[in-house]
């Protein structure tokens, strides 16, 4: 029984860690693993560029869920006008 609390108390410390991670520590952990960012900094896209990128990016094995991916696209955007 102990083992169970101990392992829910885990899991919800790992959830909110990932849930406070910002817009742009995701894009770091995420897209930096393979290329530097100036591949990516020197791109302007919008929305549905980025979107495109970031599918052509998971097809790699860049492993993006979808609110991962919005919170990348939102730093990409807000940052790059
Ligand atoms: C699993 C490895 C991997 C990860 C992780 C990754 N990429 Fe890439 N990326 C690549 C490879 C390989 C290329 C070069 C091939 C190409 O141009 O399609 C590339 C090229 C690019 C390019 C230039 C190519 C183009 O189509 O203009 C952009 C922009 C880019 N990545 C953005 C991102 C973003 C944003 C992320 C985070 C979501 C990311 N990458 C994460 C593998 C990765």
């Amino acid at each position: 029984m102990k083992k169970i609390v101990l392992i829910l108390l885990f899991s919800i410390f790992l959830t909110t860690l990932v849930y406070s991670m910002s817009d742009e520590d995701i894009f770091y952990t995420k897209c930096t693993n393979c290329h530097g960012t100036e591949i990516i900094f020197k791109k302007k896209l919008n929305k549905k560029g980025w979107k495109k990128i970031i599918k052509k990016m998971n097809s790699y094995g860049a492993n993006v869920n979808s609110s991962e991916r919005n919170a990348i696209i939102r730093f990409l955007t807000n940052n790059k006008k």
